[in-house]
């Protein structure tokens, strides 16, 4: 059975103190829940996160990571780097990442067989932008960004992949896919990937949602049958928010 994952980005917010304080108040509040919890600081503060939530019930994940395993590539962060500090979920192929620093899905590929090759989970995000959405060629983008970054994997590898879907119309914009919308392309998402790779991987690969999600719609989201959880940006930046997602399921 698949897993419920509601995992929080928080991209370039939160310094050293900050951080340990947020972190502080999501394990002070959170209830016991089945569905596994994933907080993403930013790359400096991951060793604090680490030690502050061992124990806790609080996966840790990097936001980006290089492909190389090593080398003269001034400010990136490897694969081995973040393992060594227990780091070993790192999210790929936002769609920040996509349109401000270039990633192709010909890159993300890469990054995403360094990833596994570390043994690391990937929380691979894709997404239509808005102009894809008005033309009907939604389902187009989605088939091929999965394609060109992923289904060249193995039928093994697929249980350290997590797929996020994320409109990228619908992230930092408070809108958000209607639960139809978000549920028709889930079903899509999974029914490709059954075609490619069969029915046992399709029916385990965690399948996010991930752009303005927030406490007053989460439940309605999350309610459809192949929805498993979400990647959380701007909510995820209050405990009380982000938990309030976290308890939607
Ligand atoms: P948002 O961000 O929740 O602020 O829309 C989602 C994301 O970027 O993953």
């Amino acid at each position: 059975m698949r897993k419920h994952i509601v995992a929080g980005n928080w991209k370039m917010h939160k310094n050293n103190q900050e951080t340990i304080a947020l972190l502080e108040e999501i394990i002070e509040k959170k209830e016991a829940n089945t569905t596994e919890i994933v907080v993403a600081p930013t790359f400096v503060n991951l060793l604090t996160a680490v030690e502050n939530t061992k124990g806790k019930g609080i996966t840790v994940a990097a936001q980006n990571m290089h492909q190389a395993e090593g080398g003269a590539f001034t400010g990136e962060i490897s694969a081995s780097m973040l393992t060594s500090i227990d780091v070993k979920t790192v999210i790929l192929g936002h769609s920040e990442r996509r349109a401000y620093f270039h990633e192709t899905d010909a890159l993300l590929a890469n990054k995403v067989d360094t990833a596994l090759k570390h043994n690391m989970r990937v929380i691979f995000c894709f997404g239509e932008e808005l102009k894809d959405r008005q033309i009907d060629n939604h389902f187009k983008v989605i088939e091929y960004q999965l394609r060109d970054a992923l289904f060249h994997l193995e039928k093994s590898d697929w249980s350290n992949i997590v797929l996020a879907y994320e409109p990228v119309w619908a992230i930092g914009t408070g809108e958000t896919a209607s639960p139809a919308q978000a549920q028709e392309m889930h079903k899509f998402i999974r029914t490709l990937i059954d075609k490619v790779y069969g029915h046992e991987v399709a029916d385990n690969v965690s399948i996010l949602y991930g752009g303005s999600v927030k406490p007053d719609n989460a439940k309605e989201i999350f309610s459809n049958p192949d929805v498993d959880g979400g990647l959380i940006g701007g909510a995820a930046l209050k405990a009380e928010d982000f938990l309030a997602i976290v308890n939607a399921f």
